[in-house]
């Protein structure tokens, strides 16, 4: 059966509903979906299993954004994300790329790398020449350390030796490029790094030093393209082809601002971190590789970049997106194995490769970064984001039910986001309803 992520009217139908449609299109059952995410996804017991020290649970909203089209595939993709606004963008900016004909997405091996530090190298020239001589032995060391991962058609595909600092540094890295399959690969390469350290430090005639792997693992980078026609990008106020023009600006802003290149990337990692999160991979070496990646010219740069593309025969105009970025996300092993929630993700996505879902993150984060820029080029960002904040604060001054809703409609219609103006409309809406039910019971 071909998925579908376009349910029309599904921010107004309850959680329950939304769980049974959900279900039907990405053929997970209800009981499942409502099983996984009981406790928060996770239960106590098996968080003390995960890491030290447990006192419980911390839970976070589970969604979904809906529209993504990636390669012709539709795909419902989970976001685990606390900002209020963050997946309605996602989901909106998705339904503007698919009118374009959905991202177009690809990706390299899923290569990472193990680095290994040697130090106190004599010779630095000869120990470079040396290690490069056993290069094929050193490959066969690190395979036979992961049987594994070569059974599954993975394993080490080559490396590299660089000297680091001065001849006074006396210092080199070794690169081992390890082909991770369908695993983010962390502990694959480290094991690996561990493996062939001795070997290369004999070689080099010098110590060993760190043995870990480089999160910038710019072997295994996701390209996303999309192209959205000017009409779909038009709002209230203004037309499709100044908003394509206020979002080149936008991206210019950030190739030539580093400090608007950091908010810029913010964007892009809303979507991709609440993906990664959900997925149930670490979030922290995915962030750690897009912000190494955005600094690999030597000045901070955005991820992601617009431009005008080619018009439509009509004349139209099209604005067109580009993201590339290291996306180490796996979709085996480690917290996957025994966490719920991020097993039903990968079952609601319906994909079994690595690349497959980095590729799913990518257009996410692609898709987030086009909803920023378009809010901040036409009527700013606070308008949309408070109408979503105000549930929040209406929660926070004590709203249940129907009443969290009607606060926060008075409360943006008054233009004061505040917990006060909460509370004073909670007291209204309440003694208005109260007043109601007494009229209705005379
Ligand atoms: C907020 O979470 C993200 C934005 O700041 C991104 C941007 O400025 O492009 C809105």
């Amino acid at each position: 059966m071909a998925r579908t992520s376009r349910f029309p009217g599904f921010y107004k139908v309850t959680v329950a509903e939304r769980r049974l449609l959900v279900s039907e299109a990405t053929g997970t059952s209800p009981d499942e979906m409502a099983s996984a995410l009981r406790y928060g996804g996770l239960d106590p017991e098996t968080a003390d299993k995960f890491v030290e020290n447990v006192l419980g649970t911390y839970a976070l909203p589970y969604g979904v954004c809906l529209n993504v089209r990636v390669n012709q595939h539709d795909y419902v993709v989970p976001m685990v994300v606390e900002e209020p606004s963050v997946v309605a963008a996602a989901s909106s900016a998705a339904k503007m790329v698919r009118a374009g004909g959905g991202f177009v997405a690809e990706s390299d091996r899923p290569v990472m790398t193990s680095q290994v530090q040697i130090t106190e190298v004599q010779d630095v020239p000869s120990a470079i020449a040396s290690i490069l001589r056993y290069k094929k032995e050193v490959v066969a060391l690190a395979d036979a350390a992961v049987p594994g991962l070569v059974q599954r058609g993975g394993g080490a595909s080559g490396l590299d030796v660089r000297q680091l600092g001065t001849d006074a540094d006396r210092m080199l890295v070794v690169h081992v490029h390890v082909d991770c399959r369908d695993a983010m690969g962390a502990n694959l390469v480290n094991t690996i790094a561990e493996a062939v350290a001795d070997r290369l430090a004999a070689l080099a005639q010098g110590k060993v030093g760190l043995r870990i792997l480089t999160n910038l693992c710019d072997k295994r980078c996701v390209r996303v393209t999309c192209r959205v026609p000017a009409s779909e990008l038009a709002t209230e106020t203004m037309n499709g082809e100044d908003v394509i023009d206020g979002i080149v600006n936008a991206s210019r802003f950030a190739e030539l601002d580093p400090y608007r290149a950091a908010t810029h990337n913010k964007g892009v990692m809303n979507g991709i971190d609440a993906v990664t999160i959900a997925t149930g991979n670490d979030w922290r070496a995915v962030e750690a590789g897009a912000h190494a990646f955005a600094s690999r010219s030597g000045r901070y740069a955005p991820l992601a970049l617009w431009r005008r593309a080619e018009p439509l025969p009509s004349g139209e105009g099209i604005l067109g997106g580009r993201l590339e970025m290291p996306v180490a996300l796996g979709t085996v092993g480690g917290t996957l194995r025994v966490h719920p929630a991020a097993r039903l993700s990968l079952r609601m996505l319906g994909v079994t490769a690595a690349t497959d879902l980095a590729q799913i993150a990518a257009s996410v984060g692609l898709a987030n970064n086009l909803s920023a820029i378009r809010a901040l080029a036409t009527d700013g960002i606070q308008r949309g984001h408070m109408a979503l904040h105000a549930r929040t604060v209406a929660l926070a001054a004590g709203a249940v039910g129907s009443m969290v809703e009607q606060v926060a409609q008075m409360i943006v219609e008054a233009r004061d986001v505040t917990l006060e103006a909460a509370k004073r409309a909670l007291v209204a809406a309440r003694s208005a309803a109260e007043a109601a039910a007494s009229v209705d019971g005379e």
